[in-house]
């Protein structure tokens, strides 16, 4: 047998132990060609076959040894039929995508066409659904805690306001969770919206009753009161997704402007997804690997590995496309007890 595998979208803390796991949990007589580049190896044709040597200890290895792009086979007919072309020439008998939303959405259309397939969640964002964690999650909350950490001291000594921006394009986990655990003041998701009126006099009281104010806010976040794009909506993705970034700024102009406060941004950005996974991420992210292999042995395909609890189980991967995983009010509520 002749198992294909390529990490796709954003590179994630955790991805070499997933390619580790599957080429661990083969069987003998099973050969693992690694796609270069995401889709795009399936487009042109690149790969590189993968032993038990190729992957020794890259399971604390921070990116992806495959390397990745945000290419979409299905957006020019061209390369969906030399995508095809590919697997067949090489004789690819099934293919295990790993990837966050968008690759999994070009994995369930190639399972709607019967094309042997199984999906493994990653983002950082943690926003797949029908899976409790991505594997990447867990090292962005950790570099997000310790940045924030870091900022108490330099804000408290210059009675400063820090707002610190992180990613998470729809769903605010990471900022969340980084925030919370390293006590931000106030946290600002793309799931709730606020005003900006209601961010500033939050900043305000808290500047006037502790001296300094940490906010953590999501890259995704627009106050609901104004109509100015923040982001840079000229570079759009072949998903159709614009690239992010700009609010930490925009709230540290208007903070300066109507407060008078010494505000300062931090963008934290890609230093959430690079560097070398947490203990977690490597042993989440191996024990998918494991589990894509066994339902690649089981040939049960169309299916998405995913965690519940404990349990790695499977799900079909058009049941984790249909939606996006976005914090619940509930837990919201309950995180937003440490701020405000
Ligand atoms: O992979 C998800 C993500 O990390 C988002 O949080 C972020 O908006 C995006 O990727 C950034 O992508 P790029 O690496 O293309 O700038």
């Amino acid at each position: 047998m002749r198992v294909g595998v390529l990490t796709g979208g954003g590179d994630c803390p955790g991805l070499n132990a997933v390619v580790r796991g599957i080429v661990c949990a083969r069987d003998p007589d099973t050969e693992i060609y690694g796609f270069m580049n995401g889709w795009q190896g399936t487009i042109l044709g690149e790969y590189i076959p993968l032993t038990d040597a190729d992957v020794e200890g890259i399971h604390i290895l921070g990116g992806t040894i495959l390397g990745t792009s945000r290419t979409n086979p299905f957006k020019k007919e061209a390369d969906t039929r030399q995508m095809f072309d590919t697997l067949e020439r090489l004789k690819i008998d099934s293919l295990i995508a790993i990837g966050g939303d968008d690759t999994l959405s070009v994995a369930a259309k190639m399972a709607s066409v019967h094309f042997p397939v199984v999906g493994v969640p990653k983002t950082i964002d943690n926003d797949v659904s029908q899976t409790d964690y991505t594997f990447g999650f867990h090292t962005a909350v950790n570099v997000g805690a310790d940045a924030i950490d870091r900022l108490h001291s330099t804000a408290k000594s210059h009675k400063r306001v820090f707002y610190v921006e992180l990613m998470g394009r729809e769903a605010g986990w990471i900022a969340l969770e980084a925030g919370m655990a390293a006590g931000a003041h106030l946290i600002v998701i793309p799931e709730y919206p606020m005003t900006l009126d209601e961010i500033l006099k939050m900043v305000d009281r808290r500047m006037k009753h502790g001296g300094y104010a940490i906010v953590a806010v999501a890259e995704g976040f627009k106050p609901v009161d104004i109509d100015n794009t923040l982001h840079d909506d000229s570079q759009i993705d072949a998903f159709g997704h614009i690239q992010l970034g700009g609010i930490a700024n925009y709230l540290t102009k208007i903070t300066k402007e109507k407060l008078g406060y010494d505000t300062r941004a931090v963008i934290l950005g890609h230093l959430l997804r690079g560097g070398t996974p947490t203990a977690f991420d490597r042993i989440l992210g191996s024990r998918y690997g494991v589990q894509a292999m066994e339902l690649i042995k089981k040939r049960d395909y169309g299916r998405m590995v995913a965690l519940k609890g404990n349990e790695i189980v499977s799900v079909p991967i058009e049941y984790a496309v249909a939606t996006k995983k976005l914090v619940p009010y509930e837990y919201y509520k309950m995180c937003s007890l440490f701020f405000g």
